[in-house]
């Protein structure tokens, strides 16, 4: 190693975020043998043991980036999508640092569904049919037109609870016009059937490397009723997905998007997560988030026998071409969410965990109290996580780390992956 390639490599890593997505970034990262330092700001009471804590303004860039500087990051890994369409990897760049993060303007494919719509247009990418509307007559007409299931959707970010699915016309007019109201932009779409799969690429806006597909479980309760949440639990990777599917998605979705990108002179670079329903008349995309997915990440690193930092200098540093292709371990992951009393509503928090430092078990919304306590301090708590050699078997040993955790009144699902082990899903 020449003197001159030390700072072109990601020694020093800074991670952006406090939830249990940023939890398994820290733990994939740190064991990454060119790694020599580690940091999360803020982070929350897990990251703590494997990531120095720094204190910061996620949603300020220039705090960001100031973070990274006086910390002397190598590279800024910048978990949730509110720092990123607010600039956050445009201002750590502007202060020389590598960032894993797509610009401002490249995360309005999270940021504004409509965005995505025309860009997923322009690319030839399969979506739902959709209709913007002006106001809440326009509402009503539309939603007549397209008929039940009704699909009504705030047009920005809403950590995942901006969108109804319901048969219940009086419910999805509620929905559009409670949006409207707070003065958002609505789009109704068409209703997609079909099983869900999340599929991660890693890109430095040219090249495109695809992870393992993942599946979330977005709504609240066993038997996918309740609520829509940030997401539930996950598995990895998918026993019933069709042989093809990631060949088939990198080529309809994940690169003509990219690309398309690219022409319009706003290069996406970091994590392209494409959210798609296999339907019965083809793959179409959901949509498209700028940032690894909360939970899947949690199931999807564990299986990456890659170095993760050099893996995201390579994309941060427009350098993946010359990175060599991914290694996957055998077997399965599975991660269930604990989730506070009252989510997704009104989570309470300051409730004290423990069994919270086991293996496996990683922390999303959970701080130090001043008695050095671990307590609740968000809507999901934990992710807890095991990997095993099948999916019935990671299943079963999430489960029982679950069983071991102590979080009053905690919520969680007891299904997640059960239909994929019992071979209940079906395709087309
Ligand atoms: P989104 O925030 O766009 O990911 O949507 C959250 C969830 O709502 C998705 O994971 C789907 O379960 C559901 N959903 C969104 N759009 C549609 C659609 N067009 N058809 C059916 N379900 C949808
Ligand atoms: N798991 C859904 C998301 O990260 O948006």
């Amino acid at each position: 190693m020449t003197a001159g390639s030390v700072a072109s490599r990601a020694v020093r890593v800074l991670v952006i975020g406090s939830g249990a997505r940023e939890h398994a970034l820290c733990v994939a990262l740190s064991s990454d043998p060119e790694l020599t330092a580690l940091a999360c700001a803020p982070g929350n009471a897990g990251t703590r043991a494997l990531a120095e804590p720094l204190a910061v303004d996620v949603a300020d860039p220039v705090d960001v980036a100031g973070v990274a500087t006086a910390w002397r990051a190598d590279l800024v890994v910048i978990g949730p999508e509110g720092p990123l369409v607010a600039g956050a990897a445009d201002a750590v760049r502007d202060a020389g640092i590598a960032c894993f993060g797509p610009s401002a303007q490249a995360a309005q494919l999270e940021g504004s569904k409509s965005f995505a719509k025309h860009v997923m247009d322009a690319a030839g990418v399969p979506t739902a049919r959709s209709w913007p509307v002006g106001g809440p007559a326009e509402l009503e007409t539309v939603l007549d037109e397209v008929g039940a299931p009704y699909v009504v959707k705030d047009d920005g970010l809403a950590a995942g609870k901006g969108v109804l699915v319901t048969d219940d016309r009086d419910a999805a007019v509620a929905h559009g016009r409670k949006v409207l109201d707070g003065g958002g932009a609505v789009l109704v779409e068409e209703y997609l059937d079909g099983p869900e799969v999340s599929l991660f690429a890693i890109t430095d806006g040219t090249t495109v490397l695809p992870l393992v597909p993942a599946q979330d479980h977005k709504r609240r309760d066993d038997g996918d009723v309740g609520p829509n949440t940030g997401g539930m639990g996950a598995y990895a990777p998918l026993p019933w997905a069709p042989p093809g599917l990631v060949d088939e998605v990198l080529a309809t979705v994940l690169q003509p998007t990219v690309d398309e990108m690219a022409r319009r002179g706003e290069t996406f670079s970091g994590l392209l997560y494409a959210g798609l329903a296999l339907t019965s008349g083809g793959l179409r995309v959901i949509e498209f988030n700028c940032r690894f997915g909360d939970p899947e990440t949690q199931v999807v690193l564990p299986l990456l026998e890659t170095p993760l930092a050099g893996l995201l200098h390579a994309a941060a540093t427009g350098t993946l071409a010359e990175h060599p292709p991914l290694r996957w371990r055998k077997g399965a992951a599975v991660t269930v969410v604990v989730a506070a009393h009252g989510y997704p509503e009104r989570p309470r928090t300051g409730d004290p965990i423990t069994g919270a430092d086991g293996e496996g078990v990683l922390h999303a919304g959970t701080a130090l109290a001043a008695d050095g306590t671990v307590v609740s301090a968000g809507g999901r708590v934990l992710a807890v996580t095991a990997v095993s050699e099948d999916l019935a078997a990671a299943r079963q040993a999430a489960y029982e780390r679950v069983a071991g955790v102590r979080l009053a009144d905690a919520h969680w699902r007891t299904d997640i992956a059960l239909a994929a082990v019992e071979g209940r899903i079906t395709v087309g």
